[in-house]
């Protein structure tokens, strides 16, 4: 449940981050504009280690353990949990982690707030992609 609701966090940090980092492209960039892209690569660890500790307990695991890869792969529902959302989930958090840490490292403002907006808008593509929307709504 607390995997479940910290996604809404998330979600809404992430794109708030994204529509703000556009707005500002042609802006100054300040000390206070580190602030949300870290809350939001703060929040995305914490939804990581929420996820990996609920992913050994849950359903999709149990049935990857029982019936093997093989079968998982076939059976697209369970493909998704067991395998296609952590994977992607985990590159997402990597994309995160990669722009905030080269974004600190560029020497303009504009190249400050483009590497946010790509680096996080790539991970908000893979988020999207491979949430089980079905199981959350
Ligand atoms: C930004 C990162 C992530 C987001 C936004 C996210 C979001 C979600 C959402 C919305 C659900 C459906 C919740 C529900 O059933 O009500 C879910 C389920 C799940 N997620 Fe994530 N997740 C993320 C990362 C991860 C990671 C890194 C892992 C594991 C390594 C993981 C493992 C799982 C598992 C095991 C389920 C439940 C599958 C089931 O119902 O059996 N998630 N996630």
């Amino acid at each position: 449940m607390i995997h479940s609701y910290w996604a809404y966090f998330v979600l809404a940090l992430l794109l708030i981050t994204i529509v703000k980092t556009i707005l500002n492209l042609k802006k100054e960039y300040t000390l206070q504009d580190v602030r949300l892209p870290l809350f939001t690569l703060i929040a995305s660890h914490i939804q990581l280690f929420i996820g990996l500790a609920w992913y050994f307990m849950s359903p999709a695991y149990k049935s990857l353990k029982e019936n093997g890869m093989g079968a998982t792969m076939k059976d697209g529902a369970t493909r998704l949990l067991a395998v296609e959302h952590p994977i992607m989930m985990i590159l997402a958090i990597v994309f995160i982690t990669i722009g905030f840490s080269k974004h600190k490292k560029k020497t303009t403002d504009a190249g400050k707030f483009k590497t946010l907006a790509i680096w996080y808008g790539l991970a908000l593509v893979l988020i999207l992609s491979r949430i089980p929307w079905s199981n959350w709504f």
